[in-house]
């Protein structure tokens, strides 16, 4: 039975990737990883929190390899609530050492590459076997720095979205679909 979500009235623009087309793709990079990581020790996903928890239990799931998780928090400063500004700063520290571990960074969505590079850049220095970023979305017309992407779920328009773990002002995460916003109507 499909739920019935409160969304507030005008909010949803159209929903851009639908549960089952979410769901799929997730199902195929579950498996391209899994073989990727067939014969590497010692796999650690590394989350962060907290647009990517959604996706990191639905992936997760999908993987024949085993891996442990861990988590980091981060916060972006930016002028404008929804745009990253080049500063990050870590709110959570992972609580496992990465050193001479396969680390694979599962995040939500790439906009400008600001946070990720900021992550990767200290993750690196802490020795680990190997580092790899995947997401379930970007949006590579935003990109301000060099990132190398190595899986993604979905490339998507300049558009704001939520939903699938992604929120508005906190809420919304539970959405089951990538919805864009109606920006006249809350941006
Ligand atoms: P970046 O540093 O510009 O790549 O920003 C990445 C972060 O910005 C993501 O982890 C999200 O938290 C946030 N973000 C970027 N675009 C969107 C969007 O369309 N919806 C919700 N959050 C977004
Ligand atoms: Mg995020």
């Amino acid at each position: 039975m499909a739920l019935d979500y409160a969304l507030e009235p005008g909010l949803l623009k159209e929903i851009l990737i639908d549960e089952a087309t979410l769901q799929a793709r997730i199902r195929e990079l579950g498996a391209q990883l899994s073989g990727d990581y067939a014969d590497s020790e010692n796999l650690l996903l590394v989350a962060v929190l907290k647009g990517s928890v959604i996706f990191l239990t639905d992936l997760m799931r999908q993987l024949t390899v085993p891996h442990a998780i861990d988590f980091m928090a981060v916060t972006s400063y930016g002028v404008h609530a929804r745009q990253s500004s080049g500063t990050v700063r870590i709110d959570m520290d992972l609580k496992q050492n990465i050193e001479g571990r396969s680390i694979l960074i599962v995040e939500d969505i790439i906009d400008s590459g600001v946070t990720l590079s900021y992550i990767v850049k200290l993750l690196s220095a802490r020795n680990p076997a190997q580092i790899k970023i995947c997401a379930l979305l970007s949006k590579p017309s935003r990109r301000k720095v060099d990132l190398h992407v190595d899986y993604v779920g979905f490339e998507i328009p300049d558009k704001f979205v939520f939903g699938y773990g992604l929120d508005l002002d906190e809420l919304y995460r539970n959405l089951p679909f990538i919805g864009v916003v109606d920006a006249e109507k809350y941006l």
